[in-house]
């Protein structure tokens, strides 16, 4: 039996990704741009085991078996990368011996964190290293026919998918723009807000704006093709104002699309609008762009801010969005900050006007994960298999 063990991060888009031009394929109607994030925090961890007494291709996800041959999206994963250790020539297991799959999250599914985009990149990564091909570009198309955003997932730092030309898909593919050591001090504090609410899903809700909003085509032809490249020179100049100004308008631009959709698509909610306005007042404050936020479909906000900024920026959130929990390992989740929720930041003093401080009910945040910029998929030793003898542990 061949077992492989492989863990993928997140990345958030910083330019989305929303409009598809081929469902079946994948194909976006725009470019995007994402950062990865440090995998510490926030990982999908795949272990694939590959024998020839195996009957059926199976998945477990999170522990619990799903059906995996009547899943297209899998399905397509499975066959494509495949189809590249052909071309490859690559032999190292049989092509016709049926897979075993176990996948987990190291986060809560219920977060609505981008648990797609971790779960298919590790799944074609490992994919890939169980059958001995090459992690390039291609493979990151194949990963696209996943979901979308995973092909993003293929790399760390900053990444750029390009929505290609060709009809068959073979240009939509990911491609580095920096390495995570080109800003290495770039943060990220994942705001993750109490909300019950059902919410359209990614998939339809990009299919429902695409054949409905009249605002998505501009967004696509104009807005998108100059902010990727405004975006991109602020990334390499390591210019936080520029990056943070395109970040938001982005976000907001979004938003916009989603509501333009008919009928509309609510993904932000009243805290996270609340966080909008916090952003931009504790900018005013300390005079410059130091936090940038973005939305993806759903409430919980995701903010940027570079490394020395963050105990500050942690301490006006605990002044603006008070919790009971703090201070506590269960609610600032991962990296740790010396002395958060002791009040010995010292804050600007336009940080305590009453503008600033809008009257708030406490623990509107359910908890807050603060990670960092990092870097792409990585195989991991056999002691942390998921799978013993072809079945979950
Ligand atoms: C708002 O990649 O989940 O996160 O391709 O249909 O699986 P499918 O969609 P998905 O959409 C992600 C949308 C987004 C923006 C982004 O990540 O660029």
């Amino acid at each position: 039996m061949h077992t492989v063990t492989c863990i993928a991060p997140v990345n958030i888009a910083l330019i989305k990704y929303w409009g598809k031009r081929n469902e079946e394929l994948i194909l976006p109607i725009n470019d995007s741009i994402s950062m990865t994030l440090n995998a510490n925090e926030m990982c999908a961890k795949t272990t694939i085991s590959s024998w020839e007494t195996f009957k059926a291709n199976r998945m477990w996800l999170n522990g619990e078996e799903v059906t995996f041959e009547e899943n297209a999206r899998l399905m397509r994963c499975l066959d494509g990368v495949r189809r590249l250790a052909v071309a490859n020539g690559a032999l190292k297991v049989p092509l016709n011996w049926k897979v075993h799959i176990a996948s987990r999250n190291n986060f809560p599914t219920a977060a609505g964190l981008a648990s797609s985009a971790a779960g298919y990149a590790c799944l074609v990564y490992t994919l890939a290293r169980l059958y001995g091909i090459p992690i390039n570009e291609e493979l990151t198309a194949v990963a696209r026919q996943g979901s979308g955003s995973a092909c993003r997932s293929l790399y760390g730092g900053f990444v750029r998918w390009h929505s290609g030309v060709l009809d068959d898909g073979s240009d939509s593919v990911a491609k580095q723009v920096v390495s995570p050591d080109h800003w290495p001090n770039m943060h990220i504090l994942i705001l993750v807000v109490n909300d019950a609410r059902k919410k359209t899903p990614s998939t339809k809700g990009m299919q429902r704006a695409v054949t409905t909003s009249a605002l998505i085509q501009h967004r696509a032809k104009v807005v998108v093709p100059r902010r990727t490249e405004e975006l991109t020179e602020a990334i390499q100049l390591r210019d936080f104002n520029s990056f943070a100004e395109i970040t938001m308008k982005d976000s907001n631009q979004f938003h916009a699309i989603a509501l333009d959709t008919y009928p509309p698509c609510v993904y932000m909610n009243d805290v996270s609008h609340s966080i909008v306005n916090f952003v931009h007042a504790y900018n005013e404050a300390v005079g410059s762009l130091q936090a940038a936020y973005t939305f993806d479909a759903g409430p919980n906000a995701c903010l940027y801010v570079l490394e020395e900024n963050v105990p500050q920026l942690l301490a006006a959130i605990q002044l603006a969005f008070p919790n009971d929990l703090v201070p506590s390992v269960e609610y600032l989740r991962g990296i740790q900050v010396p002395n958060f929720g002791s009040q010995n930041e010292k804050l600007p003093s336009k940080l305590s006007d009453a503008d600033f401080l809008e009257k708030r009910s406490k623990n509107v945040l359910k908890y807050i994960i603060h990670t960092k910029i990092g870097n792409g998929p990585s195989q991991l030793s056999d002691d942390n298999s998921l799978l013993v003898d072809g079945l979950p542990v």
